[in-house]
């Protein structure tokens, strides 16, 4: 047997994510999970895609099945899709990945050497924290108002203290865990401090496409007259996650090193799945499942808001309450440790995800994450009715 002393310091740092613990709970079919970070399976466009795979195998043989450069109308149609949201860029601009999380891989490469400062949110994605601790960074953390998102002043607190960081991860829309987006005059904001103080921004952007309610923000990307800001987007929440397929928008002038930096991880995506995701998003499927699965969401976010206020509310909980995405935070009494309330949860056959699995610096010990977007609005409200049975026991 290997000795752990053997393996590197990266190697024994990284810490088993929680998420992954708890996500078997989310398997047991006895279980209703909140837990889960998953679009509706039951919203899954398993036929449609099933026709994009069948006409682009028909079509494009063995290309579809070799290596291959990445798939330029892929490029083009990301490229037109980000102008529509505002953000002017070039196909060449466009780089394709396998998931948002890759993204954040290479971005984190691109800028940062071990023990080099990263900024991120003191409450974030865990797959965040498995980047900055997998690549060593020294994270600085900003809090993020539970309104109107990252605060700004800690984070140009953040960006003038020495040495500058080398980088800050930022979640915009409907953050995982707190469901939360920034604001209009926070963007804004936010792209004059990356200007002045040189500081690369990371728009990790999973969420945006998942708007059901209220009118979009830019994304920063757009207002980035000083090519600041690296933009992460993914098809994990707009369409599926083991589509394992998202993209990177970058400033001009760095294609060749987040092309060499791509190339060193894993060569490139798919090519299959690449031209099948062209294929659907091309042919106007993803718009129309779009619409049907923001739908979905947001009868079950009503669903699982309005049980909060029935069952939760009494018992001194508050709430976010996001206009799109996957997650609603919940603030517990003070007195209540959402381990152990997850112990006690599960007993009731619930799971959820205690807020402090996302704290990168510890605390939040009475927050918990909830997903509403994986089961009916009549197992969201027996499942925050159960809820509210474990707190009292
Ligand atoms: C904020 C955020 N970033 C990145 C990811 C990773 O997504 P992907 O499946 O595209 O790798 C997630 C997944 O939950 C996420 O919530």
């Amino acid at each position: 047997m290997m000795r752990k002393t053997q393996l590197s310091e990266t190697a024994r740092l990284l810490k088993r994510s929680v998420m992954r613990d708890l996500m078997k709970h989310a398997v047991d079919p006895q279980i209703i999970s909140l837990a889960g970070g998953f679009p509706a399976n039951d919203c899954i466009p398993v036929e449609t895609f099933r026709a994009s795979m069948d006409r682009v195998l028909t079509r494009d043989g063995y290309r579809a099945l070799q290596y291959g450069p990445p798939y330029r109308p892929l490029r083009e149609w990301l490229a037109a899709y980000m102008q529509q949201r505002g953000v002017q860029c070039e196909p060449e601009q466009v780089f394709i990945t396998n998931g948002a999380q890759q993204g954040l891989a290479i971005l984190s490469r691109l800028f940062c050497d071990p023990g080099d400062p990263a900024v991120i949110e003191a409450v974030t994605f865990t797959g965040v924290q498995q980047v900055t601790v997998g690549r060593r960074l020294a994270t600085r953390t900003v809090a993020t108002h539970l309104e109107s998102g990252v605060e700004v002043e800690a984070l140009e607190a953040a960006f003038r203290s020495e040495p500058r960081p080398r980088l800050a991860i930022l979640i915009p829309n409907f953050h995982n865990p707190l469901g939360v987006s920034i604001s209009l005059e926070k963007r804004q904001r936010i792209v004059e401090l990356a200007a002045r103080y040189e500081v690369p921004i990371v728009e990790d952007d999973p969420y945006s496409p998942l708007r059901f309610l209220g009118s979009a923000p830019p994304s920063m990307k757009a207002l980035d007259t000083a090519e600041r800001v690296f933009y992460i987007g993914s098809f994990s929440k707009m369409l599926a996650p083991a589509m394992r397929l998202g993209w990177i928008v970058a400033p001009k002038g760095v294609e060749d090193r987040v092309t060499v930096l791509r190339e060193s991880i894993d060569l490139e995506s798919s090519q299959l799945i690449q031209r099948a995701v062209f294929d659907f998003a091309h042919s106007g499927a993803l718009e129309s499942h779009l619409v049907q699965l923001n739908a979905t969401n947001l009868r079950r976010r009503n669903a699982m808001l309005a049980a909060l206020e029935q069952y939760l509310g009494p018992l001194g909980a508050t709430w976010t309450k996001p206009e799109g995405g996957l997650f609603v935070w919940v603030t517990l009494p003070e007195t209540i440790d959402s381990w152990d309330l997850f112990h006690r949860a599960i007993a009731k056959k619930v799971a959820f995800i205690p807020g402090a699995a996302f704290a990168v610096e510890g605390g939040f010990r009475n927050t918990m994450r909830l997903n509403f977007s994986n089961a009916t609005e009549e197992r969201l409200r027996d499942a925050v009715q159960r809820l509210a049975e474990a707190m009292e026991n």
